[in-house]
């Protein structure tokens, strides 16, 4: 998995809602944690009962510039498979590792303004940025999207700040959230969104149709537009690699990354559902089918892949691995 595990004590635990635990992680021995940026998540394994080595990986939520403790916080999935409950049986006093900081859902640097649009759980990450927008003083609006007051997070705190707008699903009707909130489209904005998969269908193709252009729109999924087995449906094909040489051949129902690990060659991954980026590496010959959630057009174009996802149109594609 190309992980360098870092243990972590968790330090405080609160519910923050009935389905949504709160946890701050510090270092063992009081040492800083690695730096990260707004927009940063962590794969967290969980080896407690019933989620023995699970991967996980959740968003920091707490201010980029606090070294001195992580802040995650998790939703109980009703489906979960040990991950988000193994999560909300942790106590305070238990130990957990994580992986360093990765982030491909920053805060753009192009953009003077940034409009930020969370639904659900998706809250974490854009919490983090609007930490870090305060302190820089940049311009932001936060669009916080919920069932309800009582399923929203983190109300004390986002209340407090005017650049905050709270939309619940239950609520009166002028204070829903729709894509006309957002004011008119310029190029000088940046628009974030995180949240669960329809609710960011949703958002992001209303803002296309409103004119926000792919490139204006940063995304991040916590689970894959599709069904997992698109990732490995199609015809057989041939994986070459430049660096550590060899041919490995894809069948159907197999991913690149699955037959590479089996084969021994050291292919960074994480997720393993085309959502993190991890797994990335150039093409340098042949034609790509691109599967994952992750790249936007112009990486693709420059030649960007996901092993864990991606297929191939053609019968070789040669990888700078
Ligand atoms: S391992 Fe996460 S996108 Fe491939």
């Amino acid at each position: 998995m190309s992980n360098e595990w870092l243990d972590t004590i968790v330090v405080a635990r609160r519910d923050a809602t009935p389905r949504i635990v709160v946890l701050d992680l510090i270092s063992p021995d009081g040492a800083e944690l690695p730096e990260f940026a707004a927009g940063a998540h962590v794969d967290v394994l969980l080896d407690g009962d019933g989620a023995a080595g699970l991967v996980r990986q959740y968003s920091l939520c707490g201010p980029p510039h606090d070294r001195g403790r992580y802040q995650l916080a998790v939703l109980a999935e009703t489906a979960s498979r040990g991950g988000s409950l193994g999560m909300h049986r942790l106590r305070a006093g238990d130990r957990l590792r994580i992986s360093r900081p990765r982030n491909r859902f920053g805060v753009s640097d192009r953009a003077r303004r940034h409009l930020l649009v969370a639904g659900g759980i998706g809250v974490t990450p854009l919490l983090a940025m609007a930490h870090a927008l305060r302190v820089a003083g940049a311009e932001y609006e936060f669009h916080y999207c919920a069932r309800s007051r009582a399923d929203a997070a983190f109300l004390d705190e986002l209340e407090r700040d005017p650049h905050v707008r709270l939309h619940f699903d239950d609520g009166p009707d002028d204070q829903r959230f729709g894509i006309g909130g957002l004011g008119p489209v310029s190029p000088d904005t940046a628009v974030y969104v995180c949240g669960p998969g329809g609710f960011m269908d949703f958002v992001i193709s209303s803002a296309q149709e409103a004119g926000w252009s792919a490139e204006a729109i940063h995304k991040e999924r916590f689970a894959p537009a599709q069904d997992a087995a698109t990732h490995t449906e199609g015809g057989s094909f041939t994986v070459r690699l430049a660096k550590s040489g060899g041919d490995y051949e894809i069948k159907e129902g197999e991913s690149v990354l699955d037959v590479l690990l089996a084969k021994g060659v050291d292919a960074p991954y994480s997720c393993q559902q085309g959502i993190c980026g991890e797994c990335i590496v150039r093409v340098l010959a042949g034609e790509p089918d691109h599967r994952d959630d992750i790249l936007t057009d112009r990486e693709r174009a420059d030649g960007m892949f996901t092993t864990c996802s991606s297929r191939a149109h053609s019968p070789i594609l040669e990888l700078d691995l």
